[in-house]
């Protein structure tokens, strides 16, 4: 039987559309065996909701990683327990593919390496950014270069907090693309180019200060303000209590503030506004995971 963990992550971070991602200590947990047929038990997060047959993505996660090793599928006995919520933007469908994908390739033996993991969980999934960090754990940079994605995890100082707002209500990806326009401004793509290289650059030389400007977005928070119209309340309240800043979770509906120190109060006040805008929702601190998707023979 092999067990399988894969962390929750928040894509984007801000300006980083589509490059960044942050793997949070929450996780999901598959275990995995050789069978004839496919069989799915779920716990938790869908259960009752999610199929439970050959479309589940946890399955077609491990066929996939089948059929990229050249070796046939009969079938895979799943049991899934989720703890990260589904379309919040926490990063539950990349969990999923790279669950299966990390899964499939440990019943094989592991024959893919990282690289094509990523490879076949992007091109899966749609984008790069959750699929890295789930992947890699830790902050990653991903790009595109034709079929391959290249990816680096960088270390996270351990000073700041992650703050996640997690709203009681679902957004799809792909909706919170359709809002985007097709073109920007020169000046709005070099906002952000600035922007994602000082965030970066602040992280590595721990000067917090910088956050507040840094995580500033042009690309995509403004057009999906119309999705989430209460978005500026529960940033502004947030940085209100002390965040260095606030942004969307991945397309959202959840929000990622980061503290430089204790998230308590960051948490209590985000909650407080979204519940002014009579929506429920809880946030957490999360710690950053660094180790990614880990796979244990159990
Ligand atoms: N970068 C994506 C988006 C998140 O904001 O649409 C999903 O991968």
């Amino acid at each position: 039987m092999i067990h399988v963990r894969i962390p929750a992550t928040s894509a984007n971070l801000g300006p980083g559309f589509d490059a960044l991602g942050l793997a949070l200590a929450l996780y999901n947990e598959v275990e995995a065996r050789d069978a004839d047929a496919v069989s799915v038990a779920i716990e938790g997060h869908g259960a009752g909701d999610l199929a439970t047959d050959a479309r589940n993505v946890v399955v077609r996660g491990v066929r996939l990683a089948h059929e990229a090793a050249g070796r046939p599928f009969k079938g895979v006995a799943l049991r899934c327990v989720n703890r990260i919520p589904a379309s919040r933007g926490l990063g539950s469908s990349a969990a999923a593919w790279v669950g299966g994908l990390v899964a499939g390739n440990a019943l094989l033996g592991g024959t893919l390496d990282r690289d094509a993991l990523l490879a076949l969980a992007t091109r899966s999934e749609g984008h790069p950014d959750n699929v890295a960090a789930a992947l890699h754990g830790g902050l990653t940079v991903s790009c595109l270069e034709g079929d391959a994605v290249r990816a680096i995890a960088l270390p996270v100082p351990p000073a700041l907090t992650w703050v996640a707002l997690i709203p009681e209500v679902r957004s799809a990806t792909a909706e919170a693309r359709a809002v985007l326009p097709a073109t920007v401004p020169r000046s709005d793509a070099i906002f952000n180019v600035q922007r994602v290289a000082l965030l970066l650059a602040s992280l590595s030389a721990g000067r917090f200060e910088m956050l507040a400007t840094a995580l500033d977005d042009r690309l995509h928070q403004p057009y999906r303000l119309k999705l989430f119209p209460w978005m500026p309340a529960v940033a502004d309240a947030a940085r209100a209590a002390g965040a260095a800043g606030c942004v969307l979770s991945g397309a959202g509906p959840s929000l990622l503030a980061v503290v430089a120190g204790d998230g308590t109060a960051v948490a209590r006040a985000m909650e407080a506004a979204l519940g002014a805008a009579r929506i429920q929702g809880s946030a957490h601190a999360f710690d950053v995971d660094t180790a990614g998707a880990t796979v244990r023979e159990v």
